[in-house]
């Protein structure tokens, strides 16, 4: 299997954390306090996990899925000599090839559909949805949809092209405009419940959604 995150995997975290001065760490976690003890919640794309983790510090019984062995492998290291109120499950898998549908209470996607070209991303999400609960929800963090004035969505656009660009390169990621994920998600069924947002430079870079599936 190509491993895409092999050499741009090790320093994911630490490119993440500069780019956005720490606001993408932020919005990978900002619908945790929705986490209650006991709840099964999903990673789809965990990558280093720093989120995943956190979630298991809460008690979540926590799953997490990537195609990336390197990336899994840094995961692990992560946890390595830790404990957690439930042990941490791995799979190694393509996220459409893991169909535990309607289990989980929360589905993250966090800076995870980005990576897809238009059709394919749209599928993927729908494949989230399929594996949330009826009533539990799907988590999207990532760059949020350009708005404000056209000075203001030039400068968001270039942002999110200089991370799209290295990214295309690095890992194959698709190169594309910023998705609508809110749209995306009411189009799939889900009520979105919450949004919270995350400035850099004074203007909004990224979001996490909370959309619920109906039961
Ligand atoms: C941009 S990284 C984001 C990682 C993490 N969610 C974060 O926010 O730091 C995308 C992750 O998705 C994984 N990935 C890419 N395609 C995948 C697929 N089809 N199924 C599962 N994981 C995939 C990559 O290996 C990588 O770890």
């Amino acid at each position: 299997m190509n491993d895409r995150y092999r050499i741009i995997g090790p320093l994911y975290d630490v490119l993440a954390a500069v780019f956005s001065l720490g606001q993408i760490d932020r919005c990978k976690i900002a619908m945790h306090d929705y986490i209650r003890p006991g709840d099964k919640i999903l990673f789809a794309g965990v990558g280093q996990g720093r989120d995943a983790i956190e979630a298991a510090n809460r008690a979540g019984e926590v799953t997490v899925v990537d195609l990336s062995e390197s990336m899994l492998n840094i995961f692990n290291r992560k946890i390595q000599g830790r404990s957690f109120p439930h042990q941490i499950r791995q799979a190694h898998s393509d996220i459409l090839a893991f169909e535990e549908h309607d289990q989980y209470d929360m589905v993250f996607g966090n800076f995870f559909l980005n990576v897809f070209p238009p059709e394919l991303e749209f599928e993927i999400l729908g494949h989230l949805v399929k594996l949330a609960k009826p009533g539990g929800s799907v988590v999207v963090g990532d760059f949020s949809l350009p708005k404000g004035g056209a000075v203001s969505r030039l400068f968001q656009n270039i942002y999110w092209y200089i991370a799209d660009t290295l990214f295309y390169i690095m890992a194959q990621n698709a190169f594309h405009p910023v998705y609508d994920y809110a749209a995306q998600m009411r189009q799939l069924g889900l009520e979105i419940m919450e949004v919270r947002t995350f400035r850099v430079f004074g203007d909004e870079r990224y979001y996490s959604i909370r959309g619920r599936k109906l039961q």
